[in-house]
């Protein structure tokens, strides 16, 4: 796919697929197999650009990483073994790599910058310089809280921290530098966010305790080296859900996705919106995983609450298309996170749904659409978004004539196969 895409409409969507591995997952295997001790052994690991940034930073930090075909393998020496790079981490455009590797760098007894592509320096930092201030590290930001960042950890104060935002990025932060410090470290959440973050931990040996909003991690010695296989991510899954969802004739199934409660949110939307979902097949690993089925099914409009968001926040953009051609009114509310990711994406989902003759309106930290009958081809822009850009490829299949959709090369952030996995299902 090149710069100017066309995307058409699609009669329908069929077939069984398997996807790539979850993003979330990946960078957390790839951070917890390098500070643990001994090899760890990760099947299914997401090749990815965001995932190889956080690959990159741990090889240049010493640790030995090796690809062959599925298989990752990790060569950790322990919590206090990364050595000061050469130069600068480059984060890319990866929030999660700049966020959580700061929370194991407050760990680390050396100097560090971290950068990012210039589409990164819009990501706020205060949420994650805030509390690892507070734990003692020495981290500030060299543009007003945005990338890069300036850091020099090494000792770190076990702290209890009242999280003022819900996010997975900054907890596990926190978490990673409570690993480091002496005593026990407590992260309580509004609302809970994703928690691949606690169950990977402990699946490497640290001692993590859950009650209820709150999550406590003990300082360690060492982390166990395990092996890891990595299910299949919901937020790529999402995409063609949606779209089997919207396409009369459609009937997708997805093998062994992640359906992690604190991810799927997605799943209890769709279904309340009347989707018509199956989930079979049900295995607990780490991360608890199933098939994935969904038909084509009329669907309504539904009110999601703010405290279901963190649960659908990367599935909002496909929900805000699902939603535009479902009968009735979708209000969802307290989606202010949005407007903080690779882009705004209330903007950037906004701007192109309407071209396509979707109504759509925010009002304060609130987002309403009307479903319409039917959208048409418009010509669209991802905003170098791979989520909205892959959004409005689903929005595209659904219209009455053709789209043409600018710069689709950034759906390789998470999931660089997608048009060709869509070209499979329409056959
Ligand atoms: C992620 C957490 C979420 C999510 C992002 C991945 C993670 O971000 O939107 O795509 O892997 O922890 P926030 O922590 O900013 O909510």
């Amino acid at each position: 796919m090149k710069k100017g895409s066309i995307l058409g409409p699609a009669k329908s969507v069929r077939g069984e697929i398997k996807l790539p591995g979850d993003k979330s997952i990946s960078h957390r295997a790839i951070m917890l197999g390098s500070l643990a001790e001994g090899v760890t052994c990760i099947k299914g690991l997401l090749d990815c650009d965001d995932c190889n940034y956080t690959m990159r930073a741990f090889r240049d930090m010493g640790v030995p990483i090796d690809v062959i075909e599925n298989y990752t393998t990790i060569l950790g020496k322990g919590l206090r073994s990364l050595r000061r790079p050469a130069g600068p981490v480059n984060a890319g455009n990866s929030g999660t790599t700049m966020r959580i590797l700061a929370g194991i760098l407050a760990g680390q007894r050396f100097e560090v910058m971290l950068t990012g592509e210039p589409a990164l320096s819009g990501r706020p930092m205060n949420r994650i310089i805030t509390p690892l201030s507070l734990m003692g590290t020495y981290i500030t930001s060299l543009n007003g809280g945005y990338p890069p960042l300036r850091m020099m950890g090494g000792s770190v104060k076990a702290i209890k921290y009242d999280m003022p935002v819900p996010s997975a990025q900054v907890k596990s932060a926190i978490l990673f530098a409570g690993l480091y410090s002496n005593g026990v470290t407590t992260v309580t959440e509004k609302f809970k966010s994703r928690d691949h973050t606690e169950r990977m931990m402990k699946y490497f040996g640290a001692d993590v305790r859950v009650n209820g909003l709150s999550v406590s991690v003990k300082g360690a010695r060492e982390l166990k080296s395990r092996a890891i296989e990595v299910p299949a991510d919901i937020s790529s899954a999402g995409f063609f859900m949606v779209a089997a969802s919207l396409l009369e004739g459609s009937k997708v199934k997805i093998r062994n996705v992640t359906v992690n409660p604190t991810r799927a949110g997605i799943i209890e939307a769709m279904s309340r919106m009347g989707a018509h979902i199956s989930i079979d097949n049900r295995k607990e690993l780490f991360e608890p995983v199933a098939d994935i089925t969904v038909e084509y099914a009329k669907t309504k409009g539904i009110t999601i609450d703010e405290s279901m968001i963190p649960s659908i926040i990367d599935e909002l953009p496909v929900i805000f298309v699902l939603a535009a051609l479902s009968e009735g009114r979708t209000v969802i509310k307290g989606v202010k996170e949005l407007t903080v990711k690779e882009t705004n994406r209330i903007e950037s989902m906004k701007h192109n749904l309407s071209k396509m003759g979707a109504h759509i309106k925010t009002s304060g930290s609130n987002v309403i659409i009307e479903g319409v009958k039917e959208l048409k081809g418009a010509s669209l822009k991802s905003f170098g978004d791979h989520r909205t850009c892959m959004s409005m490829a689903i929005a595209s299949l659904a219209a009455k004539d053709e789209s043409v959709i600018d710069d689709v090369e950034c759906v390789s952030k998470s999931l660089p196969g997608f048009f060709d996995i869509l070209d499979d299902l329409k056959g």
